[in-house]
């Protein structure tokens, strides 16, 4: 950075971030998941408090502990994840979606074990839709008239249709948030590991940034990002 840049970029702002999976209950003891680690969004929460924020963490099921010196609420579900956001990112400078959200939940949650039985049809799993969250807190925001930055995550793969980019850019149309930062994913890419190679695209239309290394380098960058947009659009 330039040599006036303080110390503490994030001093007196608060962050709100969502890490790891969410799991959605089909009975008591099974859900259905995913293969999110926190890592990215743990990384996140230790760059943000590292930069002088205070730092809410809503932490959905991850492989790694939650850091110290932030405020953590855990949740399982999305619905909880949903509730748990709304209720942080009120009063918040910054919010960041992190977590994998289910995109559906079973539409019905045995009250027991669901159980194999002879001479019956196996079950079949009915699923509905979870809200977009992101969606939602930027519809918030907005009805609010804050200045809240809100940020979103994507993992895009390009198809036969469109390319990782393309798709990226209709997404972040698409949530109205004002950053997305996008994870080009492989098979063997992002989900647990350390390494990460991410494109930053604004929806004020400025000059994808593209950052790669560990996921705490990722988020050291994308920090530094939300401290400009932040001393740029309310300093
Ligand atoms: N997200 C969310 N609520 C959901 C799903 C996703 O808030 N129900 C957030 C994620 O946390 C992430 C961003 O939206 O910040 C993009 O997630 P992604 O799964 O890429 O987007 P989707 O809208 O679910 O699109 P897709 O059909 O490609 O999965
Ligand atoms: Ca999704």
């Amino acid at each position: 950075g330039s040599p006036e840049a303080p110390l503490f970029p994030l001093a007196g702002r608060t962050v709100t971030i969502s890490a790891g999976g969410t799991r959605e209950p089909l009975d008591p003891v099974r859900f259905l998941g995913n293969r999110s680690s926190g890592k990215q969004g743990v990384a996140l929460a230790e760059a943000a408090r590292d930069a002088g924020a205070t730092v809410r963490l809503v932490a959905a099921h991850m492989e790694v502990p939650a850091p110290a010196g932030v405020d953590v609420v855990s949740v399982e579900t999305a619905l909880q994840l949903r509730d748990a956001m709304l209720s942080a990112a009120a009063g918040s400078d910054v919010v960041i979606m992190a977590a994998a959200v289910a995109d559906f939940r079973p539409a019905d949650v045995s009250g027991t074990k669901i159980k194999k039985r002879d001479g019956h049809a196996d079950p079949v799993v009915s699923l509905v839709r979870n809200p977009d969250i992101l969606h939602e807190l930027v519809t918030v925001r907005d009805a609010g008239g804050t200045s809240q930055l809100v940020v979103g995550f994507a993992a895009e793969t390009g198809d036969a249709h469109g390319d990782v980019l393309e798709y990226a850019a209709e997404k972040l149309k698409r949530k109205g948030c004002d950053l997305l930062v996008v994870n080009h994913v492989g098979s063997d890419k992002v989900f647990g590991q350390d390494h990460n190679s991410v494109v930053i695209l604004s929806r004020a239309g400025s000059e994808p940034q593209s950052a790669s290394g560990t996921k705490h380098d990722v988020a050291a960058v994308v920090i530094d990002r939300i401290g400009a947009e932040l001393s740029r659009v309310f300093p």
